[in-house]
């Protein structure tokens, strides 16, 4: 897979929970790259969503990638649980692991892509002696726990720094950023580094009750070309 080209990856955190599995298929209608799953423990981070059963039914309803984002505490007593469910891409918290790198390689070796998340105060150096057992990197350009925040862009130098331990180490990566991605933000993204982009509000607000797939499409459609113009 060609890490260089602009993905974007809804987050299905500002769907309408009560509509979820047409809300995907609109998602993979209107040109979604991978379908972003913020799982929220209510501990790691002040919010609760859904868990394995949700993700168990989403990969039902879409053939795409389905991006796990596990915003939760001791995330290694459920890698099997969301490997079970489906999950194509399960990510971390570094800060959630005392033992980051037996984590990925259990993710791994269940034959899925291993990604870490870092929290906007966490600095790139946690990963340089995992950077070898990663699969993806994932940015939070806002602090995490909640839809439709502001980017905080004091995380892009930390973005282009994460670039070049890839490059140094020569591995390659998905380098993801989450939170806060809009038509304003997402050029500076881009420029820093970044190739997979999650948008929750920037996608979903404003859809009409009748056309969402064109509502959604234009959305994904305008930032990934933002992003593209930045590359
Ligand atoms: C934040 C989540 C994000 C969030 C993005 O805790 O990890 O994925 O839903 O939403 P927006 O794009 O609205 O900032
Ligand atoms: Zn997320």
């Amino acid at each position: 897979m060609d890490r260089d080209t602009m993905r974007l990856a809804p987050s299905i955190l500002s769907a309408d929970f009560a509509r979820l599995g047409e809300e995907v298929a609109a998602l993979e209608a209107a040109g979604a790259d991978w379908i972003h799953v913020d799982v929220m423990d209510g501990r790691f981070v002040p919010n609760l969503t859904f868990g394995p059963p949700v993700v168990k039914a989403l990969r039902k309803v879409t053939k795409l990638p389905l991006d796990v984002h596990l915003m939760i505490v001791e995330p290694d007593r459920w890698i099997d649980a969301y490997a079970d469910a489906g999950a194509d891409i399960i990510t971390v918290h570094a800060e959630a692991c005392t033992h980051l790198s037996r984590v990925l390689q259990a993710i791994r070796a269940r034959g899925k892509r291993a990604g870490v998340s870092l929290n906007p105060h966490t600095p790139e150096h946690v990963l340089e002696y995992v950077m070898q057992d990663l699969d993806l990197v994932l940015v939070m350009s806002v602090n995490p726990g909640f839809g439709g925040q502001s980017f905080l862009g004091s995380v892009l130098p930390k973005v282009r720094k994460i670039r070049e331990m890839a490059a140094a180490h020569g591995v390659q990566i998905d380098l993801e950023i989450d939170g806060g991605i809009a038509p304003e933000t997402i050029g500076a993204a881009a420029e820093a580094g970044a190739r997979v982009f999650v948008a929750g509000n920037a996608v979903f607000s404003g859809a009409p009750p009748s056309g969402q797939a064109d509502h959604y499409r234009s959305r994904i459609e305008q930032l990934r070309g933002l992003a593209e113009a930045k590359r």
